[in-house]
């Protein structure tokens, strides 16, 4: 039986929550590995609609979940999200929830950081949620992070806290920004330190057991692979690594303990914040998708930009992320379109690609080169069944596995968890 790892395939936003929450009914716990509350995950149970951005998306069926040692997080962020998740009806404990005592914090001076520099770059902007993530993720590789295990000790950061501080302090000297208020921010995490501290556990140790008692583990990525800090489009990317790879390390177990790696890819593609799009379609057809779809962001409400699916970046995020399977959601979107296009291929100066090129000049200047199908005019919302699809429909998802060379193991016909085609079923292996 194969523990999952679920990861998105494209630049985010593919749908990944109603995966996850489909799956996290059969698992004995959902754990999230990397990225922080720059994560939009909605889930639609019946009437009830769930935001989560930094909370594993199986605490909303009292499933057993754990924020790994890779999530960078926001403990105010948190304390917001459950107070909000509580409201709702949700029971949030230390018994349904745990965090890595070695998660590094974001803390205040990390969101204003972002901001500075966003505001700053102008049209090189990176469009980043602005919740510091980026900056978070420096301090933990700089050694210098406040870690959630130091909410315990605060009154002993001593040297610890002044080498962060006299970074930012630097840091924000160049902005015109005045040093950070030390005295206020240790007040601010003392305050913050209850609230979190009961949820705070070693928690490979919890993940050891569950794997050695046979569980059901699901990893829940965040973000997308072509966000990767290494295999995305650098440098507009976030900063971890959102590859499957990362589930093991990124909650403290070893590369065996993921056995099915489900890619999440909408059946055409969309990007949130600056950088490359080949397939981008910055026209009626871009427009039509985005207003079929809902293109909103979850976290930022931002628009999202529109294009036609990319095969050949699809294929490399399926290779650089050992995806087992692909869930294309969204099929319905593409419902009562005359033709349909797929990226094939890249022209750059004249040479013909069959993959992304690293260099961002590169990436900029590709060309897609296109296969067109014909559309179909029946509705695939709501298909349970490949019986209920349109045979172009079927004749377009069998041409996008043969481009990528992966499987689709299950196919999303709406936001409702159970308009579900399933082809394969990831525990199952
Ligand atoms: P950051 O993660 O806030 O640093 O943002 C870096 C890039 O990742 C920006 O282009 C964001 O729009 C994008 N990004 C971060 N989180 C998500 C997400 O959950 N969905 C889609 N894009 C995201």
């Amino acid at each position: 039986m194969a523990n999952v790892a679920v990861i998105g395939a494209q630049w985010g936003d593919e749908g990944k929550g109603k995966i996850v929450d489909w799956l996290a009914e059969r698992a004995d716990m959902v754990v999230r590995f990397q990225g922080g509350h720059n994560a939009g995950h909605t889930l639609v149970v019946g009437e009830n609609v769930y935001k989560l951005s930094l909370l594993p998306s199986g605490i909303v069926r009292g499933t057993p979940s754990v924020i790994g040692n890779g999530v960078v997080l926001d403990p105010w962020h948190l304390k917001s999200e459950v107070e909000k998740l509580r409201g709702q009806g949700v029971d949030v404990t230390p018994a349904t929830l745990k965090i890595a005592d070695t998660c590094p914090l974001i803390l205040p001076f990390h969101r204003d950081l972002d901001a500075l520099r966003e505001d700053a770059s102008g049209a090189g902007k990176i469009g980043t949620t602005r919740r510091g993530i980026g900056p978070a993720y420096e301090d933990k590789v700089g050694r210098r992070a406040i870690r959630v295990c130091d909410l315990a000790h605060l009154d002993d950061l001593g040297p610890q806290l002044d080498r962060l501080c006299a970074h930012h302090d630097a840091l924000r000297a160049g902005f015109g920004e005045p040093p950070v208020d030390r005295a206020a921010l240790v007040a601010e995490l003392k305050d913050i330190a209850g609230f979190v501290l009961p949820f705070a556990a070693p928690v490979w140790r919890d993940l050891a057991e569950a794997r050695s008692r046979g569980r059901r583990i699901l990893f829940e990525g965040a973000q997308g692979v072509l966000l990767d800090i290494d295999h995305g489009t650098y440098p507009f990317v976030t900063s971890s690594n959102t590859v499957a790879g990362t589930a093991a390390a990124g909650s403290g177990m070893g590369p065996s303990a993921v056995g099915f790696v489900l890619g999440i890819a909408k059946a055409y593609t969309t990007r949130v914040g600056s950088g490359p799009f080949p397939t981008e379609q910055d026209n009626a057809i871009g427009e039509r998708l985005g207003t079929r779809g809902h293109e909103f962001g979850t976290v930022t409400g931002r628009k999202r930009r529109c294009g036609w699916l990319d095969a050949v970046l699809l294929r490399q995020s399926a290779a650089v992320s050992g995806i087992t399977g692909i869930a294309l959601t969204k099929i319905d979107v593409l419902d009562g379109l005359d033709e349909v296009a797929i990226c094939t291929g890249y022209r750059l100066r004249g040479e013909m690609l069959d993959y992304y090129p690293a260099n961002a000049a590169d990436q900029a200047a590709v060309e897609p080169v296109y296969e067109t199908m014909p559309g179909w005019q029946e509705t695939t919302a709501g298909a349970r069944s490949w019986a209920e699809l349109p045979a172009q429909a079927i004749k377009y998802i069998r041409r996008i596995e043969e481009l990528i060379q992966c499987p689709v193991a299950l196919v999303s016909t709406s936001p409702q968890r159970d308009d579900t085609i399933l082809v394969r079923d990831p525990f199952a292996d």
